[in-house]
């Protein structure tokens, strides 16, 4: 898919088919988030990937809408660790995922810890290490289909400021 068509037609999607995501897919996912920039290259980001049921639901506990990892086949749990703007650095490489995941037909949706202890637990979590989001991952309940619109019609629907708002050219 065209990259901007990537970005211009995505949306989060919460509602999975069961259907398991092959591994050579999910790989293919983490190295997109694997390749995104850091600063100075430190690189702080790692990933637990779940795909145990009984973990997902566990887990599903820990989220603000725990009906996202409760139907999803499958999340990608994303950790900071060491030096650096690490935050600003995990969003690119979670962006990068969700737009891969996209490309592969796949939805996904970044989900916000509300028990980041019993989370961090779950997941074995290290003192010097930092939770940041769980994202669900699965193909979509209703089949989305980017190509049925361009880039530019799939922008002017999406549910956001109008650049003159958000933009101040000098
Ligand atoms: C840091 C972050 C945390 C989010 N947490 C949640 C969440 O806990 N549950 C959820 O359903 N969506 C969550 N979202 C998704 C946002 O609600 C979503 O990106 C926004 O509403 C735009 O949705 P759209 O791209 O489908 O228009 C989160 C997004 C971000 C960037």
């Amino acid at each position: 898919m065209d990259t901007f068509l990537t970005i211009a037609s995505r949306r989060e999607i919460r509602d999975y088919r069961p259907d398991p995501v092959p591994d050579d897919v999910v790989r293919r996912l983490l190295d997109a988030a694997r390749l995104a920039g850091s600063a100075r290259n430190w690189q702080p980001c790692r990933y637990v990937v779940v795909r145990e049921r009984g973990l997902l639901d566990r887990l599903a506990e820990t989220v603000s809408r725990p009906s996202n990892l409760a139907g999803a086949p499958l999340a990608v749990c994303v950790l900071v660790q060491g030096p650096g703007p690490r935050l600003f650095d995990a969003g690119r490489a979670v962006e990068n995922l969700l737009l891969a995941a996209w490309n592969e037909d796949l939805g996904s949706c970044p989900n916000t810890f509300t028990d980041r202890e019993r989370a961090n637990g779950l997941l074995g979590v290290g003192d010097e290490q930092e939770l940041v989001t769980a994202v669900s991952l699965g193909y979509p309940s209703r089949a989305r289909e980017p190509a049925s619109r361009t880039a530019d019609a799939w922008s002017a629907r999406a549910n956001r400021l109008p650049l003159d708002e958000l933009v101040d050219w000098r």
